[in-house]
């Protein structure tokens, strides 16, 4: 079997794309390289001892696309592609709006026209909203999206959900992740971000490394235990690994399905920071600041919907997390700069 795995260069598609490849399938990787270096899959070769296909094309661009689907038959889509910055979302609403969503279109436009119809989608833990208490489970109402990039979550599960209204021959799977960390243990693949890191792990080894002099803790004075607010970090390679669990499970019959894809487990900031010292093996320089805005004080998953209908459960525990994030940044001070 041959899926097509579009964002496949980033830091979860190429996570996925190792396992997908561990598992004896064939892929055709399409990115843009937008927020992504060729070296990245060049190191998935490098892990698996594979070679695959690959098309540097923008998903919105129709022909280019249509050309990989033209060359093999693919059976599933795995649609990482997009932008992910929040912040960032909210000064760029209209990139936002035209790459996650024109992309997700023009994607499921020429899927449709080659006759393949089963797509795996990114979502996020985002699309719950401010609203539901954590655990947070699949039943619960979403929409309520704070951000632009959000808001293109929430879009693309509606717009992907009409669609097998309008065509039951589509098997959807809306993926929804709480907060991806760690790396490949090999520590030749991880998160590689762009400028100044938004998110708390790709800050915290910055600042491990020497590349930031200071990681700000957003607030200390939320209702938790510690003061500091409350995710559910999941390992990328257990997030990749629920990506080929939903796959198997996409062929048994055609219909929408949202997993969570988390640990059920909450851990502070604060706790981060002590695991990654752990880590690391010495102090990081932090300070406490003021809360973010937009922040939750506390947000994870109830994941045993996945647990019972894909038989995934994350296995990795935050000090494998934090290890394999400090080997990562330890071996690639430079991301995939070297
Ligand atoms: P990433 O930026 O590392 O990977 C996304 C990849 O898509 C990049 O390689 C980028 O170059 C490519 N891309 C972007 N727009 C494209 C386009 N128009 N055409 C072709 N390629 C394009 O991000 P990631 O962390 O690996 O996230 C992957 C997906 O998971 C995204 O859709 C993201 O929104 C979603 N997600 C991420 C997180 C997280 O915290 N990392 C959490 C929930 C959901
Ligand atoms: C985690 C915690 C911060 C940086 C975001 C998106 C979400 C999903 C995952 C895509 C929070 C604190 C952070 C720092 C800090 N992405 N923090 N100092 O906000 O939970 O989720 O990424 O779908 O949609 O919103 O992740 O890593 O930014 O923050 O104290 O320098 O770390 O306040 O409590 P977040 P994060």
């Amino acid at each position: 079997m041959r899926f097509l795995v579009t964002g496949g260069a980033g830091y979860i598609g190429s996570h996925t794309c190792v396992e997908l490849l561990n598992a004896g399938y064939d892929i055709t990787v399409v990115d843009n390289l937008y927020n992504s270096k060729r070296a990245s899959l060049d190191r998935v070769k490098e892990i698996t001892g594979k070679d695959f296909k690959f098309f540097e094309c923008d998903i919105r661009d129709k022909e280019g696309l249509t050309k990989a689907f033209k060359e093999d038959k693919i059976d599933a889509v795995i649609h990482f592609a997009g932008l992910k910055a929040v912040g960032e979302s909210v000064y760029k609403p209209l990139e936002y709006y035209d790459n996650n969503i024109g992309g997700t279109l023009t994607l499921c436009e020429v899927m449709r026209e080659n006759g393949c119809k089963n797509i795996v989608f990114s979502s996020s833990a985002t699309v719950y909203g401010t609203e539901n208490e954590s655990p947070l489970n699949e039943e619960m109402k979403t929409g309520g999206t704070t951000n632009p990039y959000g808001t293109t979550k929430y879009m693309i599960e509606l717009i992907l959900k009409d669609l097998y209204v309008a065509d039951n021959e589509w098997s959807i799977t809306l993926l929804r992740y709480f907060n991806p960390i760690g790396a490949h243990e090999s520590g030749k693949i991880g998160e590689n971000p762009n400028g100044i890191p938004n998110n708390l792990l790709p800050y915290v080894t910055q600042v491990a490394i020497g590349k930031l002099p200071c990681l700000t803790v957003f607030g200390n004075d939320y209702d938790t235990p510690d003061g500091t607010c409350i995710r559910d970090y999941i390992h990328v390679v257990d997030l990749a690994k629920g990506h080929l669990k939903a796959l198997e499970d996409s062929f048994k019959s055609n219909r929408v399905e949202v997993f969570n894809l988390g640990t059920g487990n909450g851990y502070s900031v604060l706790q981060i920071i002590e695991a990654f010292e752990k880590a690391c093996g010495f102090k990081l320089n932090y300070k406490i600041g003021p809360r973010r805005a937009g922040d939750l004080a506390r947000l994870y998953s109830n994941p045993t919907k996945a647990k019972e209908k894909l038989g995934w459960v994350a296995e990795k525990n935050i000090d494998d997390m934090c290890a394999d994030s400090w080997r990562w940044q330890k071996n690639n001070p430079n991301g995939f700069e070297d």
